[in-house]
């Protein structure tokens, strides 16, 4: 019998109050930056978001994401073998984001190993956790995406700083005779890598380069979507299914309007596409897994319900998973 892998609980964590996008416009308005709420809400649709305290760790907000997800799922962290995290925002340059989350969450001697594919994190981690699930080497995986994007914000460009927020996402795979990941894609383009990229490195003892993200916005909304509409049709294609048959599309959760014309071109929808993005703007890496999970607990998704999850990031780089919840 074949062996496959399935989300046994989902959990997430945003951290503190949100920040509405008129508070954030004062905060910046003290240093000289003008932006309002009706220009973030019109170009983005983000309207209010989370941002861990200073001094927080990414492990920190990950943790809470993964009880939550491990409490979901039934299982005790003890059974977990294999932790993997994506994230641009580590807390060290060593050791992995993954083996502070294993160390805090009391589980070790598994695998434990950070993704870095920036916004597609999340769909690169649940793809490398799948496959190590249907081979055999892993059986109970923690997923998690876990991001503090304001730490690399350049607060006096308000171009970037006001699309990003900070949170994490988790789930909890195990081994199912059926598929639960029913079939993932991943891609990237180095090619592309200037147009959003943080360029910045530690050397000699010192920050290098430019520590802060810079974005090429126009470029990089023209290439997500046609990647977005690309893989959607790839993926679902190799799961052996049709965009019909689609119960719910949750794309990385950078841009209302990114949102809507790769659902449009998909044939998606709108009432089946899941949009957090209004209440915590792009995490990244948390993203995908935050939306998943908010739309599990509000009892849209539920079992048995095929969901295209969908990522695209700096890199450049994108991917899908189809799954069967
Ligand atoms: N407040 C007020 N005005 C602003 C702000 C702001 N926060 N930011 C930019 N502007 C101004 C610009 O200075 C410019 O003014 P000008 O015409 O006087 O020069 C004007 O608004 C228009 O700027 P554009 O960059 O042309 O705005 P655009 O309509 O392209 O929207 C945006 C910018 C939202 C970034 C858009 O390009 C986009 O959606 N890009 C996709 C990229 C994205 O969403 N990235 C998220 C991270 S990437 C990822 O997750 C994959």
């Amino acid at each position: 019998m074949s062996r496959y892998a399935k989300i046994l609980g989902t959990g997430s964590y945003l951290p503190g109050d949100p920040v509405s996008n008129d508070e954030l416009a004062s905060r910046l308005a003290k240093s000289g930056i003008e932006t309002s709420d009706e220009w973030i809400v019109s170009r983005t649709g983000i309207r209010q978001r989370h941002f861990a305290e200073p001094g927080a760790k990414t492990s920190e907000l990950g943790v809470e994401a993964a009880r939550r997800a491990l409490e979901s799922a039934g299982v005790a962290a003890a059974e977990i073998d294999l932790v993997v995290v994506a994230t641009s925002t580590p807390d060290w340059i060593f050791p992995s984001t993954a083996c502070l989350i294993q160390k805090a969450l009391e589980a070790p001697g598994g695998a434990a190993f950070d993704v870095q594919a920036v916004c597609s994190g999340f769909v690169y981690a649940l793809a490398s956790a799948d496959a190590l699930i249907r081979a055999g080497t892993a059986t109970r995986a923690l997923v998690i995406g876990a991001e503090i994007f304001s730490g690399i914000l350049d607060w006096n460009d308000r171009t970037t700083c006001v699309l990003f927020g900070d949170g994490a996402g988790a789930v909890v795979l195990g081994p199912s005779d059926e598929p639960g990941i029913m079939a993932s894609r991943l891609h990237a383009d180095g090619r592309h890598e200037s147009i959003l990229r943080t360029a910045g490195r530690v050397a000699g003892g010192e920050v290098t380069g430019h520590p802060y993200l810079t974005m090429d916005g126009p470029a990089v909304f023209k290439l997500a979507v046609g990647v977005l509409d690309a893989v959607g049709r790839e993926t679902v294609e190799a799961a052996g299914i049709t965009l019909d048959q689609v119960d719910w599309l949750i794309p990385h959760q950078a841009n209302a309007r990114i949102l809507q014309a790769t659902a449009r071109k998909l044939g998606i929808p709108g009432e089946r596409v899941v949009t957090t993005l209004d209440r915590h703007a792009n995490t990244s890496a948390a993203s995908v897994p935050l939306a998943l999970d908010a739309a599990v607990r509000d009892g849209r998704i539920v079992s048995g319900h095929k969901v295209l999850l969908e990522g695209v990031g700096g890199g450049f780089t994108w991917g899908a998973s189809l799954v069967r919840m």
